[in-house]
Parts: C-alpha cells; structure tokens; sequence
C-alpha cells in the first residue's frame, strides 16, 4: 500500500547491503511513496553485496562513499546534488560495525584499535555526515535525518559488545547535532532504536538467535520486522512528524518498557534451572 507519502522529496540513503538490510527496505519503500534518492555504501560493500538490484527496482543512482571519510561525503554530498537537482529532504544513515564482535573479542578484553575503528564507523560517520551536509546547506528546510540504533545504549546486553557504546554515542551526536540543524536550517534529527532484526550486521552478534526469540516473547506487540522499520522511517520522512526532533523513538514492539512477559515466566518456571539457581542462591551458598 502507498500513499504518496514522500512525492516530490530527494534524499540520500546510507547501507543497503543486500535485501535483508534495512536500509534497503528503507529504500524499496521511498520509491512506492513517490521519493527520489540516491544510494550509498562503502566501496568494498559495493563489490560483496547486491545493491545494483536495489538500484535498478528503485531507478536510483550509487555513490560509493566510506563513512569514515570526509573527502568521500563531500563528493556523496555534491553528486547527490546534481544528479537530484535541488537540495535533500530526507537521509538515513544505516551504517554498523565492529571489528571486536567480528573477531570475538570480549567486552573486557578489546583490541583497542579494533574499538576506535568501529566507533569510527558506527558512532562518529553520523556527525561527520551531518557536518558535511550542514556546511554544504545541502538539507531543505524541514528536512529530515533519521539513524538507526539499538537499546543496548541505555541498557546491558553483554553480547552487543562496544557496539552498545556507540550507540550510545551515536544517540547523542543526534541530539547535539539536532539542536545545531533545528535552530539553523529547520532540520530535524532523530534515532529510531530497532527490535533485534535478522540481517548480515545483526546475525554478527553472538547468540542473535536465541536473543530475536527472547526479545519477541518479551514484546506484546512482537519484534518489529524491516519492512516495519522501513515504514517508521517513511513516517519520520514525511511531513506528518514536521516537529519531531532530538528523540529516539523506540521501534520494538514495546520491548523497551516490559520488565517480565508472561511467555516467558512460562518457560522459567517449566522446570528450566534459572529459576532455581538464583543469583541469591549462589550467594548463599558461597558463604556457607
Ligand atoms: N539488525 C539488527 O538487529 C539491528 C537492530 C537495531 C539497530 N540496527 C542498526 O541498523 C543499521 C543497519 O544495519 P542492518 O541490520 O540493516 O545490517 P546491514 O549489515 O545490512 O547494514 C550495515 C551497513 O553498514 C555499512 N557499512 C559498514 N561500514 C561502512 C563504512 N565504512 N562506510 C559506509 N557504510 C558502511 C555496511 O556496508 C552495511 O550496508 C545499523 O546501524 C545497525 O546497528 C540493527
């Protein structure tokens, strides 16, 4: 179902991978409400995924730009400007890594180069984007710029790993920058904190599995899939959130507010051991 949502609006949209990015939903979605885009990603990413595809379905043009590169954004940003012809209204920046959970390293015990490189990628690509749009005055006014996170920034998922401190970066940099876009150039900046969701960058996590089933049964409404993610974002894109600005807006089926669902009650209490051996429980028994 489309609606005309985003008619006449140009952007630019940051990490289909391949069809299971949400990015690429993000895309499919601009396209059938009416939007003209151009779409980017790292060079090697170019090369490994299937984004022509994704090009080709939504008649849009790629870019190759590194998020960690200024030089590269500048010329995203200048491209983007001819090949669309007036300013962007819209961005999306879709763009995770980390070398640590790549390679396995422990939260406690991280190669520190590893940490830099992926806070570089994740977290500071986000004000290194938004700098150069903003010296560019390349955004329309009541623009939109939307990035994706997860709750690992406000709460502990030992798995998630130095990602959960970028985000927590990342989640900042929108509110900081939000502030600088809102008051000069009308433009605002959100994050959108997605349900854990089966792509190349979310499988990475150690036990996503499990994880996806926990936090689904945690959720009343379920975890939120791409393409639900995807019409979020179209909504955040649109002018029917003209003065939504410096949030994150949580996008999980309701999983951020619940402390125990029944579901999984349920399964503690049908005989499985956590129940019975308590954080309590042990402690007890190491003062015997
Ligand atoms: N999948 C999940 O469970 C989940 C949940 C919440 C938030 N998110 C966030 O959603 C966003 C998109 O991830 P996804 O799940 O669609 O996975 P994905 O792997 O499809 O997308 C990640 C993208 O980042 C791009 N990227 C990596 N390094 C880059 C660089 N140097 N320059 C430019 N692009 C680069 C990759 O090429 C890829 O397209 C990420 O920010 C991720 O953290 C994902």
């Amino acid at each position: 179902m489309s609606y005309n949502l985003l008619k006449g609006k140009r952007g630019i949209i940051f990490g289909a991978l391949d069809s299971k990015s949400i990015a690429w939903k993000v895309a499919e979605r601009a396209h059938e409400e009416g939007a003209v885009f151009v779409l980017t990603n790292a060079p090697v990413a170019l090369r490994l995924g299937t984004i022509s595809e994704l090009a080709e379905k939504t008649q849009s043009q790629i870019i190759p730009a590194d998020a960690t590169s200024v030089m590269d954004l500048e010329h995203l940003v200048d491209e983007s400007l001819n090949i669309l012809g007036e300013k962007i209204d819209f961005v999306l920046h879709s763009i995770g890594m980390s070398v640590n959970v790549r390679r396995g390293n422990h939260y406690t015990h991280q190669d520190y180069n590893f940490t830099k490189k992926g806070w570089d990628v994740s977290a500071l690509s986000f004000h290194r984007m938004m700098s150069v749009l903003y010296n560019k005055d390349a955004m329309n006014e009541w623009g939109s710029i939307v990035a994706l996170t997860y709750m690992a920034a406000q709460r502990v998922f030992p798995d998630y790993n130095d990602m959960a401190d970028n985000k927590a970066y990342l989640e900042s940099i929108a509110r900081s920058f939000g502030y600088f876009f809102g008051r000069e150039k009308k433009v605002r900046v959100n994050t959108i904190s997605q349900s854990p969701t089966p792509t190349t960058a979310g499988s990475g996590v150690k036990g996503f599995d499990g994880f996806l089933k926990f936090a689904d049964k945690m959720s009343p409404l379920g975890n939120a899939t791409a393409l639900e993610c995807a019409d979020y974002t179209i909504s955040l894109f649109s002018d029917f959130t003209k003065k939504v600005t410096l949030q994150n807006l949580f996008h999980d089926g309701g999983f951020s507010n619940m402390g125990i669902s029944t579901a999984i009650m349920d399964e503690l209490t049908s005989g499985n051991q956590i129940i019975e051996e308590s954080n309590n429980d042990k402690e007890k028994q190491s003062k015997k």
